[in-house]
């Protein structure tokens, strides 16, 4: 017996037992499908590096196996070049992930979330690995499932190891933002990487009333996972979903490359709310909704915002007293904008993103918190 299946079998029991395989069909596909053919070699953070370095953990290596069938993601592509085998064992690099094999219960938990009906077509967007595409394949049906990938090393990659695990689905490389280049009346999309919107050929390839279950996210890198239905050609609606969902962004919606920071004088003036709450799970979302052409960083009570197409900058800094100030220049006054959203959601309650929803139509993408009449936020369309 492969020294995987008893780990594959562990891996299930786990993830049946935590309440995240509550489908029969899944807990299945997640015994049977062999996470190593389709991991490889992958990528270790370094603990406590700042910026985070990665060192590779080769297939084969000590503890490589185990890795592979433990419920956490596993890096397999740096900048969109580097792959861990590229990496000599014992040397770290500083990178940023471009491609992996999202954590199983994620993957998992959207498979089931996505309520796949027999019959039904299915577009994936971001292959990486192919393990959630095998998943899907395993479930599904291959001819059910048509998964895109952006970079042809990674899809390649992909398609020998879903080859290998006797699934055949149909692939497609190219930008999976313009959907399926070949049209489609699909009832399904799932998209394992984010977005900073809604691409408008996802809501005319997904036929009225399918679904789309996507992260939505932005150049701050906070994120939020919805469930959207199609209303009609070019609209859709939704809520967000419990829980704390990431995925690397799609990349022609990454940020653009930016120079090194240079912070520079402003107008400066108290601030009565303590910077630190967008360095929160929902205040960060609050702020990038706020701030959507803004990159935040920082720490703390000493956040940085920084809009490189405007110029504009904010930082704020705590004061002797216990208060805290802020410095902001350029056109567009971040913290300004910042400041009286997060004061909104504050003022109700500061939900969990699960109090969100989003409407989308041909004109405007609005992110709103409790009602579609309530307070909310158009995203960067
Ligand atoms: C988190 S990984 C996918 C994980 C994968 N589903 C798995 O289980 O292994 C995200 C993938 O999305 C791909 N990607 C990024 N932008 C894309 C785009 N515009 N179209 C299709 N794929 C994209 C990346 O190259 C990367 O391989």
């Amino acid at each position: 017996m492969s020294a995987s299946v008893p780990l594959r079998a562990a891996l299930a029991d786990a993830l049946t037992e935590d309440g995240t395989l509550a489908d029969p069909e899944w807990r299945r596909a997640a015994a049977t499908v062999p996470r190593h053919l389709f991991v490889g070699s992958y990528f270790e953070q370094v603990p406590g590096s700042v910026p985070t370095r990665y060192r590779p953990v080769h297939q084969g290596d000590a503890g490589w196996l185990r890795g592979v069938y433990t419920d956490r993601t596993l890096i397999t592509q740096l900048d969109g070049r580097t792959r861990p085998d590229d990496v000599a064992r014992g040397t770290a690099v500083v990178g940023s992930p471009s491609s992996s094999s999202t954590l199983p219960s994620l993957v998992l938990r959207m498979w089931q979330r996505l309520d796949v009906q027999p019959g039904q077509r299915v577009l994936e967007i971001g292959t990486g690995t192919g393990y959630s595409t095998a998943l899907g394949a395993h479930c599904l049906g291959d001819d059910s499932l048509t998964s895109v990938e952006y970079d042809p090393v990674v899809g390649a990659a992909a398609a020998s190891a879903i080859k290998a695990a006797g699934y055949a689905p149909r692939l497609i490389t190219g930008d999976g933002l313009r959907g399926d280049p070949g049209g489609g009346a699909y009832d399904r999309l799932i998209a394992t990487c984010s977005v900073r919107y809604i691409p408008v050929p996802w809501l005319h390839q997904v036929k009225p009333g399918g679904k789309l279950l996507v992260t939505l996210s932005g150049w701050s890198y906070a994120s939020g996972l919805a469930l959207l239905t199609v209303t009609g050609p070019g609209a859709a609606a939704g809520r967000f979903l419990t829980g704390y969902t990431s995925f690397m962004p799609a990349r022609p919606h990454d940020r653009p490359p930016r120079p090194a920071l240079v912070l520079l004088p402003g107008e400066e003036r108290p601030t009565g709310m303590d910077p630190a709450i967008i360095g929160t799970w929902t205040g960060s979302w609050v702020a990038q909704l706020a701030a959507p052409s803004a990159e935040r960083m920082g720490a703390g009570s000493e956040q940085i915002l920084w809009d490189v197409s405007t110029g504009s900058q904010s930082r704020t800094a705590s004061r002797a007293d216990g208060g805290w100030t802020v410095v902001q220049r350029g056109p567009v006054r971040l913290w300004d904008q910042v400041e009286t959203a997060v004061q909104t959601w504050q003022g109700l309650g500061a939900p969990h993103q699960e109090d969100f929803g989003i409407t989308v139509s041909a004109a405007r993408q609005r992110v709103w918190i409790g009602a579609e009449d309530g307070p909310g936020w158009d995203l960067p369309i």
